[in-house]
């Protein structure tokens, strides 16, 4: 099994108006010059994917571009579904990452698991890199039930052809979300382990899949969670718009 390259995405959630793409600019001319070992995405809103895409520029060969993503996509590819878009839309933007199961749209829209996993089907099929989310509520943790949840999320919304190559796992807990509280390292720890062990019972390349911890990364304490074992990476919202707090994040996984 190859190692697992770092992996840290920014999810600009619903920021960013066409201004802030010389942000995303500085970011990729950075990551162009100084060659992390960790690869970057950036998921800004829909409508700045294409020119973002077309901003950050690059070859997808090119190990050190920043690629960009989607924050959702629709299950289908086409059709009367006024307002989404389609895997093959953000595909055909310049995307190659999409977020999937974000804990904000389980909440605000609604979405289940089988849902979750019928986008993550539609990303495979669109040739994207599905990031799938899952995380466990502040009272699911205090009613001691964290491992039980995320191993419930995990075995409903992972499609039956999710792999290394096509299927990122983010542990967000929704409490560290915006918060600026995070779990503590063992904490992260413990599921992270119990993640791991959910996909190489699952997935004959369970231990190829990156995992990535988010809620609450920030320069301050990107490099003791990205420290910890089984984090390939980081799935960071608010640090991840501006390059000053961004690129500590990015160095904290080199
Ligand atoms: P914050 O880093 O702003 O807490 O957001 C985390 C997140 O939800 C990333 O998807």
């Amino acid at each position: 099994m190859a190692a697992r390259r770092p992996l840290i995405v920014g999810n600009w959630k619903m920021n960013g108006l066409k201004a802030s793409l010389a942000e995303a600019k500085a970011m990729a001319d950075r990551a162009a010059s100084e060659k992390p070992k960790a690869e970057l995405g950036l998921c800004p809103p829909a409508t700045l994917v294409a020119a973002m895409a077309k901003a950050l520029g690059g070859s997808p060969a090119d190990p050190h571009r920043i690629g960009v993503g989607g924050q959702d996509c629709h299950a289908r590819s086409s059709g009367a579904h006024t307002g989404d878009i389609s895997a093959e839309m953000l595909k055909d933007a310049g995307a190659t990452y999409v977020i999937v199961g974000h804990s904000e749209r389980r909440a605000d829209h609604g979405e289940t698991d089988a849902v979750v996993r019928a986008k993550a089907q539609a990303a495979h099929r669109a040739g994207l890199i599905a990031i799938i989310c899952v995380g466990e509520t502040l009272a699911q943790r205090d009613a001691g039930e964290t491992l039980k949840v995320i191993n419930g999320q995990l075995r409903a919304s992972l499609p039956d052809d999710a792999a290394a190559a096509n299927t990122v796992i983010a542990y967000e807990p929704v409490w560290a979300i915006g918060t600026g509280r995070t779990p503590t390292p063992a904490q992260v720890a413990e599921v992270h382990a119990a993640i791991r062990q959910d996909l190489m019972a699952r997935f004959d390349d369970g231990a190829g899949f990156r995992l990535l911890y988010g809620g609450s990364v920030k320069p301050d304490n990107a490099r003791q969670l990205m420290a910890v074992a089984d984090v390939d990476g980081a799935l960071v919202g608010g640090a991840s718009l501006k390059i000053n707090d961004f690129w500590p994040i990015v160095e904290a996984k080199n």
